[in-house]
């Protein structure tokens, strides 16, 4: 038998690779199915059938920041600013709820206009709506993540995007790699559920990379993992790094299943963008959870991370249609809990 068909075999029963194991996965293609297979079986017998809607609302597509991989980085002069002001979140939010959203996500890039009294102003109100919140607004200090907890935050995402530290530094200009890990540390001993996730298929990246990128999600026990693959904007300085991604982000996406079987993964907005059932091939691969976009209008197709994304021309209550539609024809049901991690005994 193909020596890595045995080591799925034994993640599966114990959920735990090794960097030379994961790399040899990834490294053989003719084993995808049987991992993808693998993840799924995990995933159905430790966060069972349901899937867990986040609407996210990208509430500002302005940052300060300069990714060479993001078409919000403030170099690129191409795109059309804009903010929403807390009483338009807010109503996205009430909207969301009334469409059945347990859980809310709010999204920007890092504008410094939302102060702190701003943000707590807008976390507690959509509280009351009884939704979980999360927050991706990217690095903060603890006293900043601190007041938001206390305004009733109850989760945070933050991709480390890659564990490569020489990799992170080159393409997040005046960022270090430490400054991300103490915002993960600092989110974990407040209390929040805690997301991260890498990037793949980034320019210069090694499957080595990939593999601690997974053993890093494990080690810091995280509680949502958010794989995207890499999608070359063209007003960005990685224009013309074209690769085909979609494949090798499922194969991390299953890995980190197996790994962590009990964690809150996302079929991720990117994979689709990539291929038109991406979602749904993710849902069987591993995935538990959909975050589909909530916010209206014109800022659907201005928050332009990268080219070919979805939804931008739906409505919030059309991708609630869309995606539930999914979700019912392949067999699964839509949660009507806020989805918390439920931390499980791996016997
Ligand atoms: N500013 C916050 C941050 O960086 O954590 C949150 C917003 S940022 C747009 C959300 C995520 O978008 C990033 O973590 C990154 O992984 C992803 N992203 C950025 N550029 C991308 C691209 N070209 N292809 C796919 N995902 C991308
Ligand atoms: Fe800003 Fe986040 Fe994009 Fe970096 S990834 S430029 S921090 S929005
Ligand atoms: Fe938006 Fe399908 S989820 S159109």
């Amino acid at each position: 038998m193909n020596l890595n068909i045995k080591l799925i075999e034994k993640a599966e029963k114990n959920h735990c690779l090794s960097e030379e194991e994961l790399i040899s996965i990834l490294k053989d293609d003719s084993i995808n199915n049987i991992l993808f297979e693998a993840a799924d079986r995990i995933r159905k017998k430790y966060v069972g059938d349901e899937v867990h809607l986040r609407g996210i609302i990208e509430f500002s597509n302005i940052c300060r920041r300069d990714c060479l991989y993001c078409g919000l980085r403030k170099s690129n002069t191409n795109i059309k600013r804009y903010r929403l002001m807390p009483y338009e979140i807010i109503d996205l939010a009430h909207k969301a709820a009334g469409y059945g959203y347990k859980s809310i996500v709010l999204q920007s890039g890092e504008d410094l206009y939302y102060t702190v009294d701003i943000m707590k102003h807008i976390i507690s109100n959509i509280k009351k709506l009884g939704v979980a919140v999360t927050l991706s607004l990217g690095e903060k200090t603890f006293e900043e993540y601190k007041a938001y907890k206390e305004s009733g935050a109850d989760r945070y995402l933050m991709r480390i995007e890659t564990t490569d530290k020489k990799l992170y530094e080159e393409l997040d200009p005046r960022m270090t790699h430490e400054e991300r890990k103490r915002c993960l540390r600092d989110l974990k001993h407040l209390g929040y559920e805690v997301g991260t996730g890498n990037l793949v298929g980034l320019p210069n990246q090694s499957i080595e990379s990939l593999a601690n990128d997974i053993l890093f999600f494990k080690e810091i026990d995280a509680d949502m993992i958010g794989l995207g693959p890499f999608i070359p904007n063209e007003d960005t300085p990685l224009k013309d790094y074209k690769v085909d991604n979609f494949e090798i982000s499922i194969k991390v996406m299953a890995l980190v299943r197996l790994l962590l079987p009990d964690a809150n993964i996302p079929a991720t907005t990117a994979m689709e963008s990539l291929n038109r059932n991406g979602r749904v091939i993710a849902l069987s691969s591993g995935a538990n959870v959909v975050m589909p976009n909530i916010t209206e209008g014109e800022y659907r197709k201005l928050y332009a991370i990268y080219p070919g994304k979805i939804c931008v021309n739906e409505t919030p209550n059309q991708c609630w249609n869309c995606i539930t539609g999914k979700i019912s024809s392949i067999g699964r049901t839509v949660s009507k809990e806020l989805g918390c991690r439920e931390k499980r005994n791996m016997a």
